[in-house]
C-alpha cells in the first residue's frame, strides 16, 4: 500500500529556518510512522523558485535568478540532509520535467474549457503572489501588511467560479479532507462567499514557466508550484497524494484552488490537507526585521536533532500555533528525554548488566505492565494517526513513569539480595520489554536516539524492520545480550547549552548571509566621529534636510531596470526631479499621490541624462526590495523631519 505525503515547496528568496524545519520534520516523522504501519511511503519536498519576489531578491544580490535559486535550493536540500530527514523526492520548479508537467496540465484545463483569456487590473501583493480582492491603489496587503501594487495585464483566467458547489460538496462529503476542523470551517466560509475566476498567467513577469505557444505569458506561481506535488512523483505513479502537510497561511491555495485545478484537468484530488499552526519565537512572530528567526542546525549541533524533533512535536499541539524558546527546549530535554526516556533506558540496562550478566532474563513479565504497554500502544498510535503528536507522546511518557514507579516499588536490588530470582527476572524483563516497546514506538519521532537504545538492547537488526505487530508484549527474546550502556541523553546545563546554541545561531546566520551574497557589515559602517565613537552630534544630523514630499508623477527610466524618474512636490515652486532606485519594488502608477521622505539638500547629480535633485528615503532590506519610508498620520507637504 502506498502513502504519498508532501511538504510545501519552500520559496527560494530566503534561507531555511526552524519554521520550514518544523513542517519537514513533522513530515519525516509521519513518513516513519506510516512505514512502521506497513506502507510504502514517499515523501516529497522541494523549492518554489519563480515569481517576482525571487526575481527581485536575485536582482538585489546582482545575480541571475537561476544562479540565485540554485544556491538557496541547494541550501534547503543540505538542511534536510543535516537534520537526517528521509526525503524521497526533492522537486524544483525550475526543473525541466516540471515545466512539461505544468504545460500539460494547463492544456488539459484549457481543452476542457476551464481557461479563457481576459484583461485584469488589480492590486497585487508581490510578496504573497496574490491579487488582493477589493483593494484600492495604495492599500496594504491584508495578509502581510506590505503595500499592494496596481497591475493591469492580459491573463489567462481559470474558471474557479465553476467549482464553488463542487468544492462545498467535497468539504461536506469528506469532512476529513481539510484538517483541523477549525481550518475547514474557515475554508467553507470563504468558498460560500463566492469564488471569482482566477488569473493563472502573467505577462508582467519574466521569471516564470513560459506558457507554451503563448509568449510572453508565464504561469502564475501557484499554478506552477502546486503542480510540483505531481511532477515530484511523475515516475512513481504515486498521485494522488495521501497528505499535503502545510502551514495555515497557504490553506486556501491547497484546499480551494488545487482541487479545482485538478478537477478541471480531469485528475484525482489529494486525500487530505492538514494545515498546521505557526511556530513563534517566544510567542512573537518570527521575522527578518525583528531579527528573531531561529535556525535548526545550531540546535542540532548542541542537543541533537531528536531534541528538536521531540520539542516541536511534544510542546506544540499540532494544528495550533506554538512557541519556541531555548529555555523551554532545554526544560523539555532535561525533564522528558534525559530524566524520562534516557533514565529508564540506562537504569534498566544497568540493572540487567549487574544482576543478569548482561543477558535479558526470561519473561513473561508483569501482567499489569504488559496491559499498560498494550493500552499505550493502542492509544498513542490512535493519537499519532490523528496527527496529535503531543498527546501521543504524553501517553507514551505516562507509560515511562508507570514503569519507573514499578521499578522503584519492586526494588530489584532488594529482590537480588533476598535471592528472589524469579521476582528479579520478572521485574527486569518487564522493564526491558517496556523499554523495547517504548523505543520502537518513539522511533518515528526520535529516530537517532531510538536506534541507539535499540542497539543497546542487543538488537543487530535496525528499527527500520519494526512493524506495528512487533509492538505486542513478550517479543523481547530472553538470552539476548545487551550492549555496553552509555547515556543517550546526557543532562544539559541550561546556561552553557543556551549560550552555545546562541553562538551557533550567530555563526549560522553569518554563513547564510555570505551564501546569499550579503557581505557582513563592515566594522566601520557608522560615520566616523571626531572622537572615534562612531556617533554624530545633533549639529551633524541637522545638516541633512529631510522633507515630506508628494509624488506628482512617476515613470520608468528607459534602459535602467532599477530606476524610476519622479517629480516630487516638497512645497517649492516646482516639483523636484528625482531619480530613485526603486523600480524593482514599485510600479510607477502606485506611487502617484504617495507621501515620501526626501533628502532635499543633496548636491544635484545626473543619472541616465536626467537631473536628480534629491533622494527618496527607503529601507534597504537584506535580500529584498527597498521599502519607502511613509507616515501613518497625515503630514503636510514640505514639513521638515527632525
Ligand atoms: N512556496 C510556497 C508554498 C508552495 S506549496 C505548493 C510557500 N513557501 S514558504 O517558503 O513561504 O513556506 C511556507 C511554509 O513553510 C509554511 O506553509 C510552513 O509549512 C513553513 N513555515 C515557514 N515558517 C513557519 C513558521 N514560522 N511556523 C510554521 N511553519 C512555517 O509558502
Amino acid at each position: 500500500m502506498k502513502y504519498y505525503l508532501t511538504t510545501p515547496i519552500y520559496y527560494t528568496n530566503a534561507a531555511p529556518h526552524i519554521g520550514h524545519a518544523y513542517t519537514t520534520i513533522t513530515a519525516d516523522a509521519i513518513k516513519r510512522l506510516k512505514h512502521m504501519q506497513g506502507y510504502d511511503v514517499l515523501l516529497a519536498t522541494g523549492t518554489d523558485e519563480h515569481g517576482v519576489n525571487v526575481e527581485r531578491a536575485a536582482q538585489a544580490m546582482g545575480k541571475a535568478p537561476l544562479k540565485y535559486t540554485d544556491t538557496i535550493s541547494a541550501e534547503f536540500r543540505r538542511q534536510w540532509e543535516i537534520l537526517g530527514l528521509s526525503i524521497d523526492r526533492f522537486q524544483r520548479t525550475t526543473a525541466p520535467n516540471h515545466a512539461k508537467v505544468v504545460n500539460e496540465f494547463f492544456r488539459a484545463c484549457y481543452d476542457a474549457g476551464y481557461v479563457y483569456k481576459g484583461n485584469y487590473t488589480g492590486q497585487y501583493c508581490i510578496f504573497d503572489n496574490a491579487y488582493v480582492n477589493d483593494a484600492k491603489p495604495g492599500d496594504p496587503c491584508p495578509d502581510c501588511g506590505r503595500p499592494t501594487e496596481t497591475i493591469t495585464e492580459e491573463n489567462f483566467y481559470f474558471k474557479l467560479s465553476a467549482f464553488q458547489e463542487r468544492l462545498l460538496k467535497l468539504y461536506d462529503d469528506e469532512p476529513d479532507f481539510i484538517q483541523p476542523e477549525s481550518r475547514r470551517n474557515e475554508v467553507i466560509a470563504f468558498v460560500k462567499q463566492g469564488l471569482r475566476d482566477l488569473s493563472i498567467s502573467r505577462t508582467t513577469i519574466k521569471w516564470g514557466i513560459p506558457v507554451e505557444g503563448h509568449a510572453p505569458h508565464v504561469f502564475y506561481v501557484w499554478f506552477d508550484a502546486l503542480n510540483t506535488y505531481r511532477s515530484a512523483v511523475e515516475k512513481d505513479n504515486a498521485w494522488p497524494a495521501d497528505l499535503h502537510l502545510i502551514g495555515k497561511e497557504i490553506l486556501r491555495f491547497h484546499a480551494v484552488f488545487w482541487p479545482a485545478f485538478l478537477w478541471a484537468a480531469g485528475l484525482p484530488i489529494p486525500k487530505k490537507i492538514f494545515a498546521h499552526g505557526w511556530l513563534l519565537f517566544e510567542n512573537d512572530k518570527m521575522s527578518k526585521s525583528k531579527g528573531n528567526i531561529v535556525r535548526a542546525t545550531p540546535i542540532k549541533n548542541v542537543l541533537g536533532t531528536d531534541a528538536l524533533r521531540y520539542f516541536l512535536l511534544r510542546e506544540v499541539v499540532f494544528g495550533q500555533d506554538g512557541s519556541f524558546s531555548y529555555d523551554a527546549l532545554i526544560q523539555r530535554y532535561n525533564s522528558d528525554l534525559a530524566n524520562g526516556l534516557g533514565n529508564l533506558a540506562s537504569r534498566t540496562l544497568a540493572m540487567i548488566q549487574q544482576n543478569c550478566g548482561g543477558t535479558i532474563p526470561a519473561g513473561p513479565g508483569d501482567p499489569e505492565i504488559a496491559e499498560a504497554a498494550a493500552a499505550t500502544v493502542a492509544s498513542s498510535l490512535e493519537s499519532f494517526n490523528a496527527f496529535n503528536f503531543s498527546k501521543g507522546l504524553e501517553t507514551i511518557w505516562a507509560l515511562i513513569s508507570t514503569v519507573d514507579k514499578f521499578i522503584v516499588e519492586r526494588a530489584p536490588w532488594k529482590l537480588a539480595k533476598s535471592g528472589d530470582i524469579d521476582g528479579l527476572n520478572q521485574t527486569l524483563y518487564s522493564a526491558a520489554e517496556a523499554l523495547r516497546i517504548v523505543t520502537a514506538l518513539v522511533s518515528p519521532i526520535l529516530p537517532e536516539s531510538a536506534a541507539k537504545i535499540w542497539a543497546q538492547l542487543g538488537y543487530q537488526t535496525t528499527l527500520d524492520a519494526i512493524r506495528v505487530a512487533d509492538l505486542k508484549w513478550g517479543q523481547l527474546a530472553s538470552g539476548q545480550t545487551i550492549e555496553a550502556v552509555t547515556g543517550v541523553f546526557p543532562r544539559a546545563d541550561a546556561k552553557v547549552m543556551i549560550e552555545q546554541m546562541k553562538e551557533g545561531e550567530a555563526a549560522e546566520l553569518a554563513r547564510q548571509k555570505e551564501m546569499l551574497g550579503v557581505a557582513p557589515a563592515p566594522a566601520a559602517a557608522a560615520p566616523a566621529a571626531a572622537d572615534g565613537s562612531g556617533q554624530i552630534t545633533i549639529d551633524d544630523f541637522i545638516k541633512v534636510d529631510l522633507r515630506v514630499g508628494q509624488v506628482k508623477s512617476a515613470e520608468k527610466v528607459k534602459g535602467a531596470d532599477k530606476l524610476l524618474h519622479l517629480h516630487v512636490d516638497i512645497g517649492e515652486a516646482e516639483p523636484r526631479s528625482i531619480v530613485a532606485g526603486i523600480a524593482t519594488a514599485y510600479e510607477p502608477e502606485a506611487l502617484v499621490g504617495r507621501k515620501v521622505v526626501i533628502v532635499a539638500n543633496l548636491a544635484p547629480r545626473k543619472l541616465r541624462g536626467l537631473t536628480s535633485q534629491g533622494m527618496v528615503v527607503a529601507a534597504s532590506l537584506e535580500g529584498g526590495s527597498p521599502v519607502l519610508a511613509a507616515f501613518i498620520e497625515d503630514v503636510p507637504v514640505g514639513a521638515r523631519l527632525k
